[in-house]
């Protein structure tokens, strides 16, 4: 299994993976499609997962902000990720997630947001993110699916607020 940061050459295999793995329909896949044409684009935070030549697996990560009065903190909101089925639940998913948390590290923001499954985010430090104080008002979703992973320490004591996803999200 080779990790690696998307190229142009795969948008088309990434497309139709996002197409399948989310149950045939276009949303996540356009949605890709606006997000690296946005600001929030950032290429080494599009990871792909290739076998055998073939794309099996896609993970995004992008600028978001969060927002409280005249303040906005740069932040990380990761969406989507997906596995082509038939290649699910082996760890490919956390390969990408554990990567993708890891290169976010690296160029020094303190913040990922996510809205996701409950179960399936916590083993990667994910928590729910209202109780730390950061709010969501762009999507109505219950408190257990929006979530926060610290990659600084004490980002959570100091960076409050609305999560704003940009433009590219709607
Ligand atoms: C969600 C998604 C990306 C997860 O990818 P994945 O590759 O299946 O994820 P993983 O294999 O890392 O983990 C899935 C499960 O398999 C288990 N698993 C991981 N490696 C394993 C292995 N070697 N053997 C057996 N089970 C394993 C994990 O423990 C996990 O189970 P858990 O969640 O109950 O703990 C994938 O299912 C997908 O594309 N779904 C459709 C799109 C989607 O919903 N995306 C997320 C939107 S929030």
């Amino acid at each position: 299994m080779n990790i690696r940061t998307e190229t142009f050459k795969d948008y088309k295999a990434v497309y139709d993976l996002n197409y399948v793995a989310f149950g045939m329909r276009e949303d996540e896949s356009k949605l890709v499609e606006r997000i690296r044409e946005s600001e929030g684009f950032i290429s080494e935070l599009s990871i792909v997962a290739e076998e055998n030549s073939e794309i099996v697996g896609h993970i995004l990560l992008s600028k978001a902000s969060v927002v409280h009065g005249d303040e906005s903190t740069e932040v990380i909101v990761l969406a989507p990720v997906s596995v082509k089925p038939g290649h699910q639940k082996i760890g490919i998913g956390s390969m990408l997630i554990n990567e993708g948390l890891k290169r976010v590290r690296e160029l020094g923001y303190g913040l990922v947001l996510l809205i996701g499954h409950p179960s399936y985010y916590p083993k990667f430090g994910f928590k729910p993110a209202r109780q730390f104080g950061l709010e969501l008002r762009q999507f109505d979703v219950p408190d257990e699916v929006f979530m926060v992973c610290e990659l600084k320490v004490w980002e959570l004591d100091h960076v409050q607020g609305e999560l704003q996803y940009p433009p590219a999200f709607f």
